[in-house]
Formats: C-alpha cells, sequence, structure tokens
C-alpha cells in the first residue's frame, strides 16, 4: 500500500525534502501544507494546501485528519519551536521533529548552554545567562570581544557579533540590555574565532546516523562582507569533511551530539526524533558549540540529500521508530555547492513581486534545482522578497561542483543576485589558511 507523507513547509529545503521522499523504492506519495505556490512542490506533490500562517495548527491538524498521514515532517524551525510535533501527536501522528520541549535545543540559547553546562559536555564558549544587569558590564569586560543573543525564537533580534554588528563592549552592553528588557533574559558570550561547520544527523534518541559535514555561507556578499542571512550557499566534500578541519573535529561535533541527545531525554524524559543540526566552529583550542537548530538546515538539506543513497522514507520511519541502528545511512562520495539566488536589497530591503525567468537550456546536465520564496502566477515566477531559487552541483571534487553551480545561476534573468565567490579555489584557500595560522 502506497505511503502517505506530510510535509510542512514551502522552501527549497522542504522542495529537496519532497525530492528525497519521492526518490524512495517504496510507493509514497506527499502532501504539503504551504504558505505560497512553490512551482518545485507544486509538481511533486499529490496535494497542496495553502495556509496564511505555518503556526496554524488548527489547519494542520484539519489537513491530516483528512489525509491521514502514515507521517509527517515538519521543515521550518518556527512551527517545530511551537508545536507542531505535539499537534500532531494528538492525533497520533508521529513526525520527524522533536517536541516542542525537546525544541528548545533551537529555540533557547540559554537552555542549551545551560544543558551542555549541567551534563559537562565541553563545547560551550565562556558565557552566562542574565537575567538583570548586575554583573553585566564587568563579564563582558572580563571576555575581551563578545557575542550578545537574544534568547526568544528567531525572527525576534536576533544575535550580535562584535566587530560585525558593534563595535565597542559598551555598545554590545547596550543591545543586551535591550534584549534584557524585552525578554527578562539574555546570553553573553565569549567570541570565537575559527571556521564554523554544520554537523547534522538522524537522531531517533538513541543512536545518531552521520550526514556530511557542510558549510554555509551566511554574509550577503562576496568575501564574507555585508549582512548574516539565512544562508547564501554551502559547500560539501568528497571525504564527508572539509579542506580545512581535522578528522577530530568531526569527530568530536558527533561526540558532542551524541551526548547531547543522551542529556535532552534526562531533561525532557523524552527522546528526540527528528533532526539535530550543530553549528560548529573550530578553533584552536578544538570544536565548540555555536548553536544547535533541530531540523534540516537551509541549505545544508539540499546538500546533504542530493547525495543520500538508500530510502529517505525508510530512514524516517527508523528516526520515529528508533530503529536508525539497523540501517546503512550512505552517502555518495562527491563534492557539492549549492548556491542561492536571491532578490536585489537582499536581505535588508529586497524587491518583491518581480517576475524572474529561467533559461533551463542553460542550466547543466545534472544540476538540482530548488525553488524556495518564490510564487507561480499563469506560469510566471514572482519573487517574494526572501532567498528565491538555490541550484546544487555534485562533481568530483568542490571546484569542479562550484563552476557548474555558477553556470547554472547564469540562467536566471531579473532582479537577483547570488554569491560567485561561494566554494571557489580562492575562498576555500582562505579558509584553509586561516585554520592553519590559527592552529600553528
Ligand atoms: P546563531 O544564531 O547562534 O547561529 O548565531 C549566528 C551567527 O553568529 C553564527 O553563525 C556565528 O557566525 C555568529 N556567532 C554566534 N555565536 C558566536 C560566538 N560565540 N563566537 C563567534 N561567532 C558567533
Ligand atoms: N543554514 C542555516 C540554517 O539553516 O539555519
Amino acid at each position: 500500500m502506497s505511503k502517505k507523507i506530510l510535509v510542512v513547509g514551502n522552501g527549497a529545503r522542504e522542495h529537496a525534502i519532497c525530492k528525497a521522499i519521492l526518490r524512495s523504492p517504496q510507493d509514497a506519495e506527499v502532501v504539503t501544507i504551504s504558505t505560497a505556490n512553490n512551482p518545485g512542490i507544486l509538481d511533486l506533490a499529490k496535494e497542496v494546501y495553502v495556509v496564511d500562517s505555518l503556526l496554524d495548527f488548527d489547519f494542520l491538524k484539519e489537513v491530516a485528519q483528512k489525509e491521514q498521514p502514515d507521517f509527517a515532517i515538519i521543515g521550518p524551525d518556527d512551527p517545530i519551536a511551537m508545536g507542531a510535533s505535539d499537534a500532531l501527536l494528538e492525533l497520533g501522528i508521529k513526525s520527524v521533529a522533536p517536541t516542542k520541549s525537546l525544541a528548545r535545543l533551537e529555540s533557547s540559547k540559554s537552555f542549551t548552554r545551560n544543558l551542555l553546562d549541567k551534563y559537562e559536555i565541553r563545547a560551550n564558549p565562556d558565557f552566562r545567562v542574565f537575567t538583570s544587569e548586575e554583573g553585566m558590564m564587568e563579564y563582558a569586560e572580563s571576555l575581551g570581544k563578545i557575542v550578545v543573543k537574544y534568547d526568544g525564537l528567531a525572527g525576534g533580534k536576533g544575535v550580535k557579533v562584535q566587530d560585525d554588528h558593534f563595535k565597542t563592549i559598551e555598545e554590545g552592553v547596550r543591545y543586551a540590555k535591550e534584549c534584557l528588557r524585552e525578554l527578562g533574559v539574555v546570553v553573553i558570550e565569549e567570541k570565537l574565532e575559527g571556521q564554523e561547520f554544520s554537523a547534522m544527523f538522524f537522531a531517533d534518541g538513541v543512536s545518531l546516523k552521520k550526514m556530511p559535514i557542510i558549510q554555509d555561507n551566511k554574509r550577503a556578499f562576496e568575501d564574507d562582507k555585508g549582512e548574516n542571512t539565512g544562508g547564501m550557499g554551502t559547500v560539501s566534500d568528497v571525504s564527508g569533511s572539509l579542506p580545512f578541519l581535522t578528522e577530530q573535529d568531526t569527530k568530536e561535533a558527533e561526540d558532542i551530539t551524541f551526548k547531547v541527545m543522551q542529556a535532552l531525554e534526562k531533561e525532557c524524559g523524552e527522546r528526540f526524533k527528528g533532526i539535530m543540526y550543530g553549528g560548529f566552529i573550530a578553533t584552536k583550542n578544538g570544536v565548540r558549540l555555536i548553536e544547535y537548530n533541530a531540523r534540516f538546515g537551509d541549505p545544508e538539506a539540499m546538500n546533504a540529500l542530493c547525495l543520500l543513497e538508500g530510502d529517505f522514507v525508510e530512514i524516517c520511519e527508523a528516526v520515529i521508530n528508533e530503529g536508525l541502528d539497523k540501517i546503512e545511512v550512505g552517502f555518495e562520495e562527491k563534492a557539492t555547492v549549492c548556491k542561492y539566488i536571491v532578490p536585489e536589497g537582499y536581505p535588508e530591503n529586497p524587491v518583491k513581486n518581480k517576475a524572474v525567468e529561467i533559461d533551463y537550456d542553460r542550466i547543466p546536465a545534472g544540476i538540482e534545482i530548488h525553488f524556495a520564496s518564490v510564487d507561480e502566477q499563469e506560469g510566471v515566477l514572482y519573487l517574494k522578497g526572501s532567498r528565491a531559487i538555490a541550484f546544487v552541483a555534485k562533481a568530483d571534487d568542490i571546484y569542479m561542483a562550484e563552476k557548474m553551480a555558477e553556470e547554472a545561476c547564469s540562467s536566471v534573468k531579473g532582479a537577483v543576485f547570488h554569491r560567485t565567490d561561494i566554494g571557489t579555489r580562492t575562498l576555500i584557500e582562505k579558509k584553509i589558511k586561516h585554520m592553519k595560522c590559527l592552529r600553528a
């Protein structure tokens, strides 16, 4: 009998998830809940339910009641953090996504920092959670350079990093006080130096299966300049690691994540079933945790899922039923480069509702296209204001994949831009040199 999977979300990540489901050798179909007409998902899904907000859990439950899916995959952070998985469990439907309590791993910076400390998992930078202004300035001054973390859900004030977002400790502390006034809590931590990397794992609460290590390029412009974005593009290498990381770095990321999964069960009294995505930084003193996410990364999902060998539906079922230790989860030994096409002005002042055209003849063979913040109306694609189209290239090395992804990007005409430097030899060698200097 055909399996039915409910996918919540309508970005490029969810487009990649739909593709992975339909590549399964099992007879599987997809129904989705979306907030726009994503043409990629429209092509693949048996039914697309469009709603104003993915936080409308009454609508979610109505669709789930009607469709009776075998399980759900919830893509974005906000519905997971607000309890979409719990809402579906009320109907007896399990999700590849943690419950609201476990999702604090992503939604609360202080929860995760405190969890690591409590269970003696040594991956935190020097940090302190403040619930009053007392001692704030003295502590910040003792750290050298600081990072200030708003302790609420995404879409809030966010993380501010010294030198990038503010210059002096005084300015940083002023921002911390603003966050404190708004939420009653703020995290101040030491600024770490090194190379960041994304380590994603399928987690069933008992076992983990790792995905290839990926690096996202979050800054809007070439050479890592400009505002932080959702991620402008991602790179993975043939080895499953990255040229500037050591074997010890990737092993540490896995060990930390395994201990965190166990700590979560002790702390929350339930098991984490979903994706654990650690944002780590390799420093001269080893690996440290920047943050955890409780979902696939976007764009990281595109790199990982296009390399996945085997049956994604089977893996999801193993996540839900604690069977990961009984299955093989393999990835092709290829490099990938993903580049996002974004609207002019993104992220601060993006153009919206402008038409874009794709010349499909200019896209090299083997490129995967994923649609994100675009809406299709009468056959025309319109930019919605956020990251629009992601091209993923797979090749025998990063630089070949980069050239293919670049060629694919040139197929898009309209008020858009992308980062031409992601995955180039110049940028990768700069990162290798950076880590060599730090470790020397
Ligand atoms: P987060 O939302 O925690 O991922 O933070 C967003 C970005 O801020 C990260 O991708 C890092 O580039 C930066 N960041 C966060 N925490 C630190 C830290 N302790 N040291 C240096 N950079 C950081
Ligand atoms: N690639 C960053 C994120 O998914 O949060």
